[in-house]
């Protein structure tokens, strides 16, 4: 499994190969020291939210679907959780007597539909998957009998239920003329709604930690988690297993991949972490990527984005978010997807760079304070011992820059007196920021890439190897690139 390509493979000389002085991280040398702020990990941080209604499709009718997600399993022993849900959760109603998984009409393959029925089977198919499931249902359409028809199926079949969701952006509902919206709706009569179902649908069900509360997009503190904290009662209270947001943050290449940008970014959701910490629930990114509606053509499939989803995925995580599920939409017209019926995506190489970072990790620690393009994260295992560190350089770069890619040093200390070499994988694409997999620009991590359509991967795994010396090993991560140094 392991190979090393020996010493030869990379000789780093510190501060010959580059413009800039090398930035400087101490790694810890245990779990809680070095005035940190550490986070708890749960088991598979990174997720995948599947489109309500294209959820049987991916499952059914995705050759790479259950390979990308097995991927991962490899990597960690635990399945990557999975959420379904997403605007169509709110135009969908069940029906106990249909045999179909789903059944709707589009006039074309693009389209998500703007009405759906789907079956109890829908549910059994969620009841397959290993990992953790959370699923959305309907609040929009305000038939709250058949959504606890709904969620008594989903508690009966979905083996490993995690929660229930009760609407999906209620903060769209008036725009999108959801008769629950019919008469007044603000983020306060929104809260009074989501206690109000949260209460009903969980006492019909007869069962307490159900739901996944909140799944707003508009950001807080206007529809947030702590406005929703502050208006429940301890009875509702009970049936909440967590809270969500949903996030796309959008912009350029450039700006989205930026660390600073990033960092900036998960800091805007600081406030209703600690509310739902405080209540003694978790918060997680319910929905996410790069850039809402599916994606832009222009920014999310691209290397840059990978990146992105890399440290955004991690800066979540070190921020006590405790997990994130990256959206998928419907099958061919999702810029954002990581996967495909016929080819990869590069954001999956930067979610799987992550994973890799996270893999069998309890704790993790931002060592940078995401003030400028250089990250650097260290991940701690359960003996509280640093397990792996991970260097991110978002200065951009493409193959279309008249310079030349620049590299930076990042030297990290605190190696452990006895250690001389250490071992490291490389995430790279050849074009920078703007290189994609459908057009022939595969990135690689440690040397191996993923098949298009199968998601199997492919190629030697390759480790760097970096001298040690006194505690301390120096690294260059070029422009547009990341690395995963293995300290066990
Ligand atoms: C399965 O995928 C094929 C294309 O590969 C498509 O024509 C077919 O409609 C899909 N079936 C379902 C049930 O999604
Ligand atoms: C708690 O809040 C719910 C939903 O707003 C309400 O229906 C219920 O009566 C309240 N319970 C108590 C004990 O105040
Ligand atoms: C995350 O939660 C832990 C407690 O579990 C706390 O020590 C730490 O400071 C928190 N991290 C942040 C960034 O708030
Ligand atoms: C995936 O398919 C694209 C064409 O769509 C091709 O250019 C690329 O090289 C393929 N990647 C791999 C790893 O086979």
């Amino acid at each position: 499994m392991i190979k090393l390509t020996g010493l030869a493979a990379l000789c780093v000389a510190a501060a010959a190969q580059t413009v800039d002085a090398a930035v400087t991280f101490n790694v810890p040398s245990k779990v809680g020291t070095g005035g940190y702020a550490y986070a708890p990990l749960d088991p598979a941080p990174i997720g995948i939210s599947f489109e309500f209604f294209a959820f049987p499709s991916y499952f059914l009718n995705v050759t790479g679907t259950n390979q990308c997600l097995a991927n991962w399993k490899a990597l960690t022993g635990v399945w990557p959780p999975i959420r379904i849900g997403g605007t169509t959760q709110d135009r969908a109603s069940y029906d106990a007597k249909m045999s179909a998984y789903v059944v709707y009409s589009v006039a074309s393959a693009a389209d998500a539909p703007s009405t759906l029925t789907f079956g109890p089977k829908f549910m059994t198919l969620a009841g397959t998957y290993e990992g953790s499931v959370v699923v959305g249902l309907n609040r929009g359409k305000n038939n709250i009998d058949n959504t606890i028809a709904a969620a008594k199926v989903a508690v009966a079949e979905t083996t490993n239920l995690l929660a229930i969701e009760l609407g999906n952006e209620p903060e769209y509902y008036v725009k999108d003329k959801q008769p629950i919206a019919s008469g007044t709706w603000n983020p306060t009569t929104d809260v009074a709604s989501q206690n109000n179902w949260n209460l009903r649908v969980g006492s019909a069900v007869g069962k307490k930690h159900l739901i996944q509360a909140g799944n707003w997009n508009a950001a807080p503190p206007e529809w947030g988690a702590a406005n929703l904290i502050a208006a429940e009662n301890a009875t509702v209270k009970q049936y909440v297993h967590h809270y969500a947001h949903h996030n796309y943050p959008g912009g350029s290449i450039q700006s989205l991949m930026n660390h600073a940008t990033t960092s900036k970014n998960i800091h805007v959701f600081d406030a209703d972490v600690a509310a739902a910490l405080g209540a003694g629930k978790q918060y997680v990114l319910g929905e996410t990527n790069s850039v809402s509606g599916g994606g832009a053509a222009a920014v999310s499939p691209t290397f840059g984005a990978a990146l992105w989803t890399m440290d955004y995925a991690l800066r979540a995580a070190a921020s006590n978010i405790s997990r994130t599920y990256f959206h998928h939409g419907t099958v061919g017209n999702c810029q954002y997807c990581f996967w495909g019926r016929y080819t990869m995506g590069a954001p999956y190489y930067g979610a799987t760079a992550a994973v890799a970072l996270l893999a069998g990790a309890r704790h993790l620690a931002a060592l940078d304070k995401g003030t400028n393009a250089y990250a650097a994260y260290a991940s701690f295992d359960a003996d509280g011992d640093p397990l792996r560190v991970l260097l991110y350089n978002s200065d951009y770069f493409t193959s279309g820059d008249a310079t030349a890619r620049k590299s930076q040093a990042f030297t990290l200390t605190g190696l452990g007196e006895g250690r001389t070499t250490v071992r490291a994988k490389r995430l790279t694409a050849a074009g920078g920021a703007t290189a994609r997999v459908d057009r022939g620009d595969n990135p690689s991590f440690g040397g191996q890439w993923f098949g298009n359509g199968t998601c199997v991967v492919a190629g030697t795994e390759t480790f760097e190897t970096v001298v040690v010396e006194g505690g301390q090993a120096t690294f260059q991560v070029k422009a547009t690139e990341a690395l995963v140094v293995y300290l066990q």
